[in-house]
């Protein structure tokens, strides 16, 4: 169609076509879609200068001597491959485990030689034992089976913002690098060439009187049909379903509430045939604030109760819910389907540069979107989104279709579950500390998934002007997230020390409902807070104290009547109950923040553990043997 060719790129002559008939098979490890959206991207570089790309999961590949149903590609013996993946937990993501079990047990036989591999891996620096740990493995693996080299591995740490820039490098430099071994001059318009032009959504608006007489704008209905769609990619192994909570309460007393903090329990129904373990996670999809999506509508001049018809013109991105091909109200859609609030990145703004009518302004986004060090200290260092970079270069003229094109697709957030399936089969719970704060640039930054919950029903503003007749609410979408044998308790009879400051006391409270409910009784809790404001569940952990199921110790780090304190000072003075436990074969689990918290709870385990003589790699032994357990994030 005519539409299909608008979004050919438009390659500069000197390039296209200079890798013409090269062949490349991008892989990913993915579990939130980010390094799938980058496969995406490079499959879309390297296409633009004629090579052969194809693009699968790791999971999909069928190694030279392994072969199972359902894999589609075969790992070259030679040729050329990239790499894309995360680590989740130091292990590899959901759709790369077979590929790292086939890896790890090939033998001389599966040697690739004549293979040349490139890896980028993803990460967060914060989780400084397993940052980029999966890709790691997987470059040194393949090089051991002979695999050359194509060009360093490429790392986004997310923790530095810096993922974008160092994946659009990397890009350049693979693409640099395979030039290179095919013996071709790298022509100097190749960096511009290396950036294609952002998909884009072709719009249909439908205004006024004529959006209100649309029928069929339903919220759940339209979410439904999404993920009917998302199935097939990020949602392969987990079945997500729409609902609304059940209970919504606030954990931290008035005061605390009064000084802005706010800590949620939410609860809600599982459908029928849902299930989930102790130790599991909710995928929950986030919804943007009110006052995020009234700015984008009225930056595009669009009334609050439009409603659009939109049709993908190049497909890019799997994981995107965008509903296509059939009306949705711009509300809704802005709210549930992009995130709005990440820090405009280097390859948006290369494609506003041209759209600048002002040679001024324009110079200076092609130089944010140039200069990775000017990107860093403008943009990235201000948390400024694209629209307040849109806000600020007034001369820009962007069509509403290309910008929601340039958007990254909203990601669920995770939270442990903070229920037992044996105390509540037919619910379950999560603990959701509320994110607000202030950007450097002074944007009121407002988590999107925190919020939505705490608004939890969520009904959308008068002026979207809905039929009376239609869903008003926006809805939750829900998925249980199995986490594997990772972070599950043992037998009934082995103890348990658990570690869970802050919202880190989630997975504690639904190991202890099960605990309590197979009459397990030797279990320890260190729990922390700043003050007695914030000492959550409170009545209920006090309930399992008293009644001799838990042996509770709470660190108060802010508490004006007693001396700061952390989990670990009480871990430290606690040692001979500790050591007791641990004699007895105890195992220890951890959740919370990874970047202090977990690496000095460890340290303080294993000086315990070195007092008594256990020995120096003591906690690094349990480690392995799978009973020192962390849930953690940056
Ligand atoms: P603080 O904010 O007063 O420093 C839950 O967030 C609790 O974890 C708070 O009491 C917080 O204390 C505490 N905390 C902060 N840093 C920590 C660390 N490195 N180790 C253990 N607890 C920490």
């Amino acid at each position: 169609s005519d539409a299909g060719k608008l979004l050919m790129p438009t390659w500069d002559s000197a390039c296209e076509g200079l890798l013409r008939g090269r062949d490349l098979l991008i892989l990913h490890g993915s579990n939130m879609g980010t390094c799938e959206d980058f496969a995406d991207r490079l499959l879309a570089t390297c296409e633009g200068l004629g090579m052969r790309c194809r693009r699968a999961a790791l999971d999909d590949v069928v190694g030279a001597d392994f072969s199972r149903v359902g894999a589609r590609v075969e790992l070259p013996k030679e040729g050329m491959v990239a790499v894309i993946s995360s680590t989740y937990n130091g292990k590899a993501p959901d759709n790369a485990v077979r590929f790292e079990q086939w890896l790890q047990t090939a033998d001389a036989a599966a040697a690739i030689p004549g293979l040349h591999v490139a890896c980028f891996g993803c990460g967060n620096k914060q989780w400084a034992g397993t940052y980029m740990a999966f890709p790691r493995r997987i470059e040194s693996n393949l090089l051991k089976l002979g695999a050359k080299m194509l060009t360093e591995m490429g790392e986004g740490d997310a923790d530095s913002g810096q993922a974008e820039s160092a994946f659009v490098s990397w890009k350049l430099a693979l693409a640099a690098s395979i030039c290179k071994a095919q013996g071709i001059r790298i022509p100097l318009a190749i960096r511009e060439s290396l950036n294609p032009s952002a998909p884009s959504f072709e719009v249909v608006l439908h205004l006024g009187k004529e959006a209100r007489d649309i029928e069929g704008v339903d919220a759940t209905q339209i979410l439904e049909d999404a993920l009917a769609r998302a199935k097939g990619s990020f949602l392969k192994n987990c079945r997500a379903w729409v609902t609304q909570v059940s209970l919504n309460r606030e954990l931290l007393t008035d005061e605390a509430v009064a000084q802005g903090r706010s800590t949620r329990h939410i609860e809600v129904d599982l459908p029928e045939g849902h299930g989930y373990r102790a130790g599991d996670h909710l995928g929950v999809w986030g919804a943007n604030p009110d006052e995020v999506v009234a700015a984008h509508m009225d930056y595009f001049r669009l009334p609050h109760d439009s409603v659009v018809s939109l049709s993908l013109l190049r497909q890019s991105d799997a994981s995107c819910l965008v509903p296509l091909q059939r009306k949705t109200d711009v509300w809704s859609t802005l709210a549930y389907c992009f995130d709005l609030q990440q820090p405009a990145s280097m390859a948006q703004i290369e494609v506003l540069a041209p759209l600048a009518v002002c040679p001024a302004e324009r110079a200076d986004l092609e130089q944010l979107s140039s200069d990775a060090g000017c990107h860093a200290a403008k943009v990235l260092a201000g948390k400024r989104t694209l629209l307040e970079i849109l806000t600020a270069y007034g001369s820009v003229k962007l069509p509403f279709g290309k910008f929601l094109g340039m958007l990254p697709a909203m990601k669920p957030r995770f939270y442990s579950i903070s229920s037992s399936p044996i105390k509540c089969p037919n619910s379950l719970s999560i603990t959701v500390s509320v994110v607000t704060g202030t950007t450097p640039s002074g944007r009121k930054h407002i988590g999107v998934c925190s919020n939505h919950l705490k608004e939890q029903p969520r009904l959308r503003p008068a002026s979207v002007g809905l039929p009376a007749d239609a869903e008003h609410y926006m809805p939750l979408i829900l998925f249980v997230k199995d986490s594997g044998e990772l972070f599950r308790l043992p037998e009934p009879n082995v103890p348990v020390i658990l570690v869970g400051p802050g919202t880190g006391v989630a997975p504690m409270r639904g190991f202890l409902q099960e605990r309590a409910a197979q009459g397990a009784r030797e279990n320890i809790l260190f729990f922390g807070c700043r003050d007695r404001h914030e000492f959550l569940y409170q009545s209920e952990l006090e309930e399992l104290q008293a009644s001799g199921y838990l042996k509770l110790f709470v660190a108060l780090s802010r508490e004006p009547s007693v001396p700061k304190t952390y989990v670990q000072n009480l871990i430290e003075q606690e040692s001979d109950l500790v050591v007791d436990f641990l004699q007895r074969g105890a195992r220890i689990y951890v959740c919370g923040d990874a970047s202090r918290m977990a690496p000095e709870v460890r340290a303080t385990f294993q000086r315990v553990a070195e007092k008594i003589g256990l020995g120096d790699s003591f906690v690094a032994s349990m480690v392995k043997q799978g009973r020192y357990c962390e849930d953690v994030w940056a």
